[in-house]
């Protein structure tokens, strides 16, 4: 986290003995308020005036995006367009992905500017189930639902996957919950019963559901209350459950 004074002396040009002398005058704010601390712990979305001046602020930003098939989950590419290339924002260049897409898997992506936000949704303890509609290609038992809950061993990682919930929808159709995000995760659960997937959607992040609102390629910003509800549910454990 950077210091005021740091802060101060760096964008106004002055040595640090000088940004205490502004203090002092009374003519620093950090957030509405006057800063009387030379050592004051600021983010970068503090909004510090000198004078009534901004010298910083910095807006987090956090979207929701309805991803396409055929775009890539990256910030850049030379061959095919990003989700950054659907959006619109002047800003959007300051943005980053929580939790990829495959190229050809729709549904809900999250973007924000926020990188303590966006790792605390990605951290292994956050347990916020990502969920998702899948098409497979060989009909579907109840033998997935345990296998999957019992979680599956990937040699290229060394790992165990966490439980995950499998509801079984129609003979080539399921719903799954992950609280991880290991790479092409579903494809590779399924790959284990010699199943290739067909299609997958993620409908829902935690508390936020993607709605028919939302038309693949748009994007629309985070409600206060949509963001309250994702942060409270970081640390419970809504770890998942089989079903069916
Ligand atoms: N699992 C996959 O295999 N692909 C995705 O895009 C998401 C989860």
């Amino acid at each position: 986290m950077p210091r005021l004074d740091r802060h101060l002396s760096e964008y106004l040009g002055i040595k640090r003995s000088d940004v205490r002398l502004l203090l002092a005058q009374g003519r620093v704010q950090v957030d509405g308020k006057t800063a009387t601390e030379i050592n004051q712990v600021i983010s970068r979305f503090s909004v510090v005036e000198c004078d009534g001046n901004r010298t910083l602020a910095n807006t987090p930003r956090y979207l929701m995006l309805h991803k396409p098939a055929g775009v890539v989950s990256a910030t850049e590419d030379h061959t095919h367009r990003t989700v950054i290339d659907l959006l619109e924002q002047p800003w959007k260049d300051q943005l980053h992905i929580v939790g990829r897409l495959d190229f050809n898997t729709t549904g809900l992506v999250l973007l924000t500017n926020d990188g303590r936000w966006s790792r605390q949704l990605s951290m292994p303890g956050s347990n916020l189930i990502k969920r998702y509609r899948v098409q497979v290609e060989q009909p579907l038992s109840s033998a997935y639902i345990e296998a999957f809950q019992r979680g599956f061993y990937f040699e290229y990682e060394g790992i165990n996957t966490l439980p995950a919930e499998l509801k079984i929808l129609s003979e080539f159709e399921a719903e799954v919950g992950l609280v991880e995000g290991r790479y092409h995760q579903i494809k590779r659960m399924f790959g284990q019963f010699d199943n290739k997937v067909l299609g997958i959607h993620r409908f829902a992040v935690g508390s936020l559901v993607l709605g028919a609102d939302l038309a693949p390629g748009h994007s629309r910003l985070l409600k206060p209350a949509e963001l309250a509800a994702l942060s409270i549910k970081i640390g419970h454990n809504n770890s998942c459950t089989a079903g069916r």
